[in-house]
């Protein structure tokens, strides 16, 4: 199976611009599954409730969900991508999973960012697995890294592979976490992150790059400097994230102390 990434450097509030320049650096390569940045389409520095509502967009109708389904319908692949959902109660920092069937998954960051709590709800989904050619695919977004809760959830539902659309800002640390995640939980862990720097209401936040791939085993098999624009695609055997056994007396799962923990 090839799983790839997009890094890349959205325009704050260019939505039909960066998703023709986000799919436009995807088109030289092929993969059966990619996964995009958080926020792709709007950018990340919201300075309020009211303009994240504005750039926001229902999920599918909207023209991102649907520019990304034409998209795998046409060239038989799977993308998952941060965007901002608009819904009736309100404006979540999402992620979608679509394929040639349709949208998959539909996730709702659970764990918000610094100023995030201000613009988002908190996400109300869960952690959702779905399959992409046979392979459990599972979403979790950005800052949920540092919670092993939110990885470890997604392997006790099978998730082979967890893609993690992000806007990083803490440079070295997701890079760290995320082979732990992988390694704790033998899954693949694909983070996709961008680069470049936003300005907005008198701030400015420098987002780190250095997406990756990581292995079960919590080797990097794939990633990027901080400031490539670029779409990285790896070989990967899924059947290897089946595996939770490493020795034969441990097993990675069935050995937790569910009698122990939160006493
Ligand atoms: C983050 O969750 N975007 C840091």
């Amino acid at each position: 199976m090839r799983v790839g990434y997009l890094q890349f450097n959205p325009r704050f509030g260019e939505v039909e611009e960066n998703v023709r320049r986000a799919l436009a650096l995807l088109s030289g390569e092929e993969a059966d599954l990619w996964v995009l940045p958080e926020l792709f389409s709007t950018g990340y520095h919201f300075t309020s409730p009211q303009e994240a509502r504005a750039l926001a967009e229902p999920v599918p109708s909207g023209p991102t969900t649907q520019a990304l389904l034409a998209w795998a319908g046409e060239r038989g692949c799977h993308i998952a991508a941060g965007l901002a959902e608009l819904a009736p109660e309100g404006v979540y920092n999402s992620a979608v999973l679509v394929g040639p069937q349709g949208l998959l998954l539909l996730y709702r960051k659970a764990h918000l960012f610094w100023r995030e709590k201000e613009n988002f709800l908190p996400g109300d989904t869960g952690f959702q697995v779905a399959e992409v050619g046979g392979v459990k695919v599972g979403l979790m977004v950005c800052f949920d890294h540092l919670f092993p809760e939110a990885a470890r959830t997604l392997a006790l539902k099978g998730a082979q592979i967890i893609a993690h659309p992000a806007n990083l800002v803490l440079p070295g640390v997701a890079q760290l976490t995320t082979r732990v995640r992988a390694l704790e939980n033998r899954l693949y862990l694909v983070t996709a992150n961008r680069t470049g720097e936003e300005r907005r209401g008198g701030e400015v936040l420098r987002f780190t790059g250095q997406s990756q791939i990581v292995s079960p085993q919590g080797e990097v098999l794939a990633s990027s400097t901080p400031q490539a624009e670029e779409a990285v695609v790896c070989e990967i055997d899924p059947e290897l994230a089946r595996q939770k056994r490493i020795n034969p007396y441990n097993d990675l799962l069935s050995d937790r102390r569910l009698d122990l923990y939160f006493r």
